[in-house]
């Protein structure tokens, strides 16, 4: 335990990262990955036809650009933020983990922050010259080459992230030969971008289709044309989403179940499987309907019906990145480390000699009876609270009153749940401490339960340290 971990009593740690990550996640898929190529699309097509009618191909660029200012807007602002949200949050979440992922993908990391700024470069020049690139056609063809280059980089920005999370669902041989490159090219690494490719475009699709449904009057006379155009760019997309799709959602399970060696799990992973083939189901039939409807009558597409497939979207995303996570459980770095934050070589040691024993970040350093409820205090903080509160959310008090009522807690019972609280549910780590310190724990839930005082983290209530002793 090498960090003093910050705590939120009341909508948890896991809520913050969520909130952020997938607000992130469906601006960097639907209004960059998938959107920025389309849009370039767009731009290149009013560039043919401007060479047919000068009247029609102004139309399909002034769209193309109008869909480029949202995405410039959003991305620049919301995406960019909580794409730094991810760093902040993260890091005080997990820090144990977030270091690791450092060190290993040190050089990733660099890359990826170099390709990010150029990326944003890029987009400052693609969104800030488009008027004037209209003055030749030479000038207009560069522009569109910057869309190309535009494209490619938040596609590259991508890729790399995707590797991150592949690993920490399954690295591979990374736990055998540690090498950077070992741990990029984990087994989900590819099942991953095979499936997010097609389904950004798609994303991007949407959210094109629906802008453009508002922004283009319905008199106008390349409206139909240009939806349509977009239709059927979600509609190639889509087969190539559903077989990526099959492909994680038959590769992934084998994978991931290697990594949980308890029977139980099975079961339980093949429910949270099932509910995650209904969403992409749903998604790819909405977006299918939508898309051939706006594909044979772009004329009569009512605007307003172009939200639903957005919203599916973002639904989708927001379920699929909420169930990756959890399948991941009861690792944050499959079979390395435990969400906890606590490496699983070190589990030998803390439940051997205790937890408390060896961080700084507690004064405790033998339990005793008058130190027992802030010894159970100190280990629920290292123990539970990355994933549970007091009495917030995931409540821990509300958790054990589910399956004991709320009647008084007897300790034993809660000390013998928690001994095998990883059996039971596969998702939680084993109990990391000695005998002692599930004692502690113990008196303190169940204090908790007679007189439930929030607890706050140290961002708070400061940390005591052990004595330096020289
Ligand atoms: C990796 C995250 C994680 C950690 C760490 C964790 N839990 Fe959980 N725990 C969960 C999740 C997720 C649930 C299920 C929530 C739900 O679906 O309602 C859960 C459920 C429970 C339940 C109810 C189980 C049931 O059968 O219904 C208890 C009791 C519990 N946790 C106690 C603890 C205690 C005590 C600790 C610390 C020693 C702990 N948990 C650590 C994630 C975690």
């Amino acid at each position: 335990m090498d960090f003093p971990l910050y705590h939120l009593d009341f909508m948890g740690d896991r809520m913050l990262i969520a909130i952020i990550a997938i607000l992130h996640v469906i601006i960097n898929h639907g209004l960059a990955v998938g959107f920025i190529p389309l849009v370039t699309f767009l731009e290149f097509r009013g560039y043919q036809k401007s060479k047919e009618s000068e009247t029609a191909g102004k139309i399909w660029d002034e769209t193309a650009r109008k869909l480029m200012f949202t995405g410039f807007i959003i991305t620049t602002t919301v995406g960019a933020l909580t794409g730094v949200g991810i760093w902040f949050a993260a890091s005080l979440a997990n820090p144990a983990s977030i270091g690791s992922l450092i060190r290993i993908f040190y050089f990733a990391w660099f890359t990826e922050w170099i390709i990010f700024v150029l990326e944003v470069v890029f987009i400052m020049i693609y969104f800030l010259t488009w008027k004037r690139s209209g003055e030749s056609p030479q000038k207009k063809k560069k522009h569109i080459l910057f869309g190309v280059f535009l494209s490619v980089f938040s596609w590259l920005t991508m890729a790399i992230i995707v590797g991150i999370l592949g690993f920490m669902m399954d690295p591979g041989s990374w736990i055998e030969n540690k090498t950077l490159f070992s741990g990029f090219a984990n087994p989900i690494y590819f099942p991953q971008l095979i499936f997010r490719t097609p389904v950004a475009m798609m994303m991007g699709g949407c959210f094109a289709l629906m802008v453009t449904a508002y922004i283009l009057k319905r008199g106008n006379n390349e409206r139909n044309s240009i939806i349509r155009h977009i239709s059927l760019w979600i509609l190639n997309w889509t087969p190539v989403a559903a077989i990526g799709a099959y492909i994680y959602y038959f590769f992934i399970p084998g994978l991931m179940l290697g990594n949980l060696p308890v029977a139980l799990a099975t079961q339980k992973f093949q429910s949270w499987y099932d509910s995650l083939l209904i969403v992409i189901l749903v998604a790819v039939i909405v977006g299918l309907g939508v898309s051939i409807l706006g594909a044979i009558i772009p004329k009569r597409l009512p605007k307003h019906l172009l939200f639903i497939p957005v919203i599916i979207s973002i639904l989708f995303m927001g379920t699929f990145e909420r169930l990756r996570e959890f399948v991941r459980k009861p690792y944050v770095i499959g079979n390395y480390m435990y969400a906890n934050g606590i490496l699983v070589e070190e589990y030998p040691l803390y439940q051997q000699s205790g937890l408390l024993k060896n961080t700084p970040y507690s004064d405790i350093e033998e339990i005793t009876d008058e130190n027992k409820y802030r010894a159970g205090q100190d280990i629920f903080n290292f123990t539970c609270s990355r994933c549970h509160t007091t009495h917030g959310v995931n409540s821990v008090v509300v958790k054990f009153e589910k399956m004991y009522g709320d009647s008084t807690f007897n300790t034993e019972s809660l000390k013998t749940y928690i001994r095998n609280m990883h059996n039971v549910r596969i998702y939680m780590p084993p109990f990391p401490g000695s005998e002692k310190e599930l004692d502690a724990l113990a008196v303190f839930i169940k204090q908790q339960q007679v007189t439930p005082i929030p607890i706050e983290g140290p961002q708070t209530d400061g940390i005591n340290i052990k004595e330096v002793k020289y």
